[in-house]
């Protein structure tokens, strides 16, 4: 079940009665406008990192290099994160009016689709949708009979967690190894063939085509100052109703996501702890769960709304195999090439696996695997590795009393 606020509107996959409204409008705009536009409305990236969509799209515009790219980034491979699987399958013509408008607005005049290997309809389905628009006067030469021209391609990604992060995706597409790259320089400089590239998630494109055609103002009222307009959330684990959820930021405060759009928790035994954006995320316990679905109030709770994957879980559970479950998925999806992330990672899983008879950690134990969090968190090429030991680290924190032996 989803709920829709926003993105209500258009979502249709149906090329006889979608029109394109918000492409054929920004085709009439100039680009500086389109710009402001974004900026106004305040949205921010919603792969996870949460980075100002009308800046990013400024940087690249403001790259003088001939050839620029834009790529979709579909890699979701956040566990707990499905909301851009909902909206390629349900609203892929918004997606590509997004990619359409972004490509427009830099100066793009190719551009990639890079979806998850695991997600075979959305693969489908926008083969399907690049084919028919491209017979449509969409895509190819002269795009809705305008001056402007833009190619697109799609990518299956082959099952790597770390081809979400943007680097190691344009490493990917460039055929080879999906590794991550130093940034700086950042992709709007040198990115895709060390061309000015633009890589927004799936959602902040569908948002960014939403506010083209309803306007900034209308975006920007809602939600708060530093968290505007809606979000997808993904709602699953211990929970009654798990799905994709449209919501205003800052007019639900978490504990009534759960309870209200999720149908509250599944088992009798209550509420553990959320994880509040997807496993690369801190932990928050029932009695931090009353704070507004914003990004400033999970940060000041120690946390990141990240993806937007609200994972619930109970007390049914044994919180050491959770920790060497979230551990071994960053050990095996690590992609090798940084010391602190491969290592750290392998460390801590050993450290895990050792423990999980008595599920007890000594004092050293715990400050072994608080330093290498620290460590890797400092020193990680990317994203993904540096928030890798967030899970660990914040549940062996928050869960003390039960995790530890020999305290005074
Ligand atoms: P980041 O903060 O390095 O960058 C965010 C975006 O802003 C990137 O596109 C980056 O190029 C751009 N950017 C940042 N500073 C810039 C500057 N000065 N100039 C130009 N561009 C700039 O974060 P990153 O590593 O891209 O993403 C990490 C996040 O990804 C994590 O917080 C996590 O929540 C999320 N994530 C999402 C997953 C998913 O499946 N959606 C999977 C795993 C992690």
């Amino acid at each position: 079940m989803t709920e829709r606020l926003f993105l209500k509107q258009n979502e249709v996959s149906d090329f006889d009665s979608y029109k394109f409204p918000a492409l054929k409008r920004a085709l009439d705009m100039d680009k500086k406008d389109i710009i402001e536009e974004l900026k106004k409305s305040g949205l921010r990236g919603r792969g996870g990192a949460g980075f100002p969509t009308g800046l990013k799209w400024e940087l690249a515009l403001k790259e003088k290099a001939g050839e620029k790219y834009i790529i979709c980034n579909g890699d979701e491979g956040e566990p707990g994160t499905f909301k851009d699987r909902y909206l390629l399958e349900n609203s892929p013509l918004k997606v590509l009016e997004g990619i359409l408008i972004g490509a427009y607005t830099i100066g793009a005049h190719q551009g990639y689709i890079y979806i998850r290997g695991e997600y075979a309809l959305p693969i489908n389905i926008f083969r399907q949708v690049i084919k028919e628009a491209k017979k449509r006067g969409i895509l190819g030469n002269r795009v809705m009979g305008s001056d402007y021209s833009f190619d697109l391609k799609l990518i299956k990604g082959a099952g790597a967690y770390v081809c979400g992060d943007e680097t190691s995706l344009i490493n990917s597409i460039e055929g080879k190894r999906g590794t991550s790259r130093i940034k700086p320089p950042y992709p709007t400089r040198q990115g895709l063939f060390n061309k000015p590239t633009v890589v927004n998630n799936v959602e902040t494109l569908a948002a960014a085509a939403e506010i083209i055609l309803q306007g900034a103002d209308k975006y920007g009222s809602m939600g708060t100052e530093q968290s505007r307009g809606t979000k997808l959330v993904c709602l699953s684990g211990d929970i009654c109703n798990p799905g994709v959820y449209e919501v205003e930021f800052g007019t639900m405060t978490i504990k009534e996501l759960i309870d209200t759009f999720g149908g509250g928790v599944k088992c009798s035994s209550g509420l553990k702890f959320v994880i509040p954006g997807g496993i690369s995320t801190s932990v928050l316990k029932d009695d931090e769960l009353d704070i507004p679905y914003t990004y400033e109030d999970i940060e000041k709770k120690g946390s990141s709304l990240g993806s937007g994957a609200v994972v619930v879980v109970s007390e049914d559970h044994y919180l050491p195999d959770l920790m060497l479950n979230v551990s071994r998925f960053f050990m095996d999806e690590t992609c090798g090439t940084c010391f602190p992330c491969r290592e750290g990672n392998r460390r801590v899983h050993l450290l895990l696996k050792n423990k999980i008879s008595d599920g007890r950690f000594d004092r050293d134990e715990k400050k072994l695997i608080s330093d290498i969090g620290r460590a890797i968190h400092l020193a990680a090429r990317c994203g993904l590795g540096q928030t890798s030991l967030n899970f660990v680290t914040s549940v062996l924190n928050k869960f003390e009393d039960e995790l530890m032996v020999g305290r005074d």
